[in-house]
């Protein structure tokens, strides 16, 4: 099975950024962690801070792999043509998040993805994105 974890804004900076939300890992080390524990699955990884580079990318995954692991960040909360594209392809998106974003600030309790995930996963830090592979196994 063919996967594809798309990381938003920001995400980049896991490891330096807010260690007390977001963790000391970087992703890059993360994703190795998730080969070794998923030998079986085939893990595209595509990071971007841009909003129309992470469209072209779930338009790209979403008609390319077996479903998407989608973490949009800030644009989560902000765009609707990030939720368009969900909504456009053909592979499920599991939508996750590291933090509890309900706990946090309003502004991050709506998601424009949400309505149009196969499911949400979020507040289990790092282990969010296990637990969305899981979920697709
Ligand atoms: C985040 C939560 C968002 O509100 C925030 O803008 C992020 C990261 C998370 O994974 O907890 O950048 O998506």
């Amino acid at each position: 099975m063919k996967l594809t974890i798309i990381n938003g804004p920001n995400l980049n900076l896991l490891g330096k950024r807010e260690p007390e939300i977001y963790g000391n890992q970087s992703f890059e080390d993360f994703l190795q962690v998730l080969r070794t524990k998923f030998p079986n699955l085939e893990i595209d990884y595509f990071q971007s801070n841009i909003e129309g580079e992470l469209i072209d990318a779930i338009q790209r995954a979403g008609f390319s792999s077996d479903g998407i692991v989608l973490n949009a960040a800030a644009y989560t909360h902000t765009s609707i043509g990030i939720g368009d594209a969900v909504k456009a392809v053909p592979a499920p998106v599991v939508e996750v998040h590291i933090s509890n974003t309900f706990s946090r600030e309003t502004f991050r309790h709506h998601s424009f993805v949400s309505p149009h995930a196969k499911g949400v996963i979020v507040g289990f830090g790092l282990k969010s994105y296990e637990l969305a592979l899981q979920a697709f196994i």
